[in-house]
């Protein structure tokens, strides 16, 4: 499989800023910073392979990895993996069986990106086992529960292409799920190299050859240690309120926010 062009358009920066003002009147999850993020990590491919996002909602992040990603190749699919029932215990104010189905539908239509999308209706763990395509980029941000983001890193992660690139969601919110993966599974595994925060989005760069990721392993390192501060607050509903300032005192301590797309092609390989 050829290689897509690695290029941003020159005018990148104005057009996420225009991303962000279009996407303003679907429902979803993600801050400004990391929408202009999540379209950077589409529209810049450090491999050949297709993009998957598990949790979906109302399409938010779906028309901006389709959008973005078009700007490399139009012919990327971006596959949505949700049963748009919000059926995660973690996603209390989702309501529950109410579905996000029609508003999807409807998003993906507005934004005409239907062609691009590939929705499979499904819970993650259901299209796991028969998943075969190469990813590119691995968006995680569903069952925000430990063991649903593991499942989730462990079903998919395998399929991520020999410089493709994981991003779980809300690492830094009160979530245990993705604050202790991408720590266990991802700053602490030597085939992740480069790496870091944008807001509550948690990337790496996945390589085949863990020597390829060596030299990223001190800022790994220092990320671990400063997340790993974080872990014993995940768990817990009744943090005092000294504890809460600890809880955002060690989160202020790690570098999240806003990421400059230069700098960021420089960092990766
Ligand atoms: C926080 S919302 C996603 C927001 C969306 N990514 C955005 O930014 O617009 C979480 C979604 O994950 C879905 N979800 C929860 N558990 C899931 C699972 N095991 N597999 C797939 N989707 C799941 C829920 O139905 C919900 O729509």
């Amino acid at each position: 499989m050829q290689s897509p062009a690695r290029r941003l358009p020159a005018d990148f920066d104005n057009w996420t800023s225009d991303l962000v003002r279009d996407v303003a009147n679907v429902a979803g999850y993600l801050a400004p910073n990391e929408m202009k993020f999540l379209a950077l990590m589409a529209a810049y491919p450090t491999a050949s392979g297709e993009i998957l996002e598990i949790g979906s909602f109302k399409g938010k992040s779906t028309v901006i990895l389709a959008k973005a990603s078009a700007l490399a190749d139009a012919a990327t699919i971006v596959n949505a993996v949700d049963p748009m029932t919000a059926p995660c215990e973690t996603d209390p104010d989702l309501e529950g069986s109410a579905s996000s189905f029609e508003d999807f539908q409807k998003n993906i239509g507005d934004h005409n990106v239907e062609s691009q999308i590939q929705l499979h209706q499904m819970m993650s763990h259901e299209l796991a086992p028969n998943w075969q395509q190469p990813l590119r980029l691995l968006w995680i941000d569903g069952d925000h529960t430990y063991a649903g983001t593991l499942k989730d890193f462990r079903g998919f992660a395998p399929h991520l292409v020999d410089k493709g690139i994981v991003a779980i969601h809300d690492t830094l919110h009160q979530f245990e799920g993705g604050a202790r993966v991408f720590l266990e599974e991802v700053l602490r595994n030597p085939n992740f190299g480069a790496c870091g925060f944008c807001g509550s989005i948690a990337w790496a760069q996945f390589h085949r050859d863990a020597n390829d990721a060596a030299r990223h392993s001190s800022v790994k390192h220092m990320l671990a240690d400063k997340l790993s501060r974080l872990i014993p607050f995940l768990t817990r509903d009744d943090l005092s309120f000294f504890e809460k300032k600890k809880y955002k005192f060690y989160r202020w301590l790690i570098p999240h926010g806003a990421v400059d797309p230069q700098t960021w092609i420089d960092s990766i390989d």
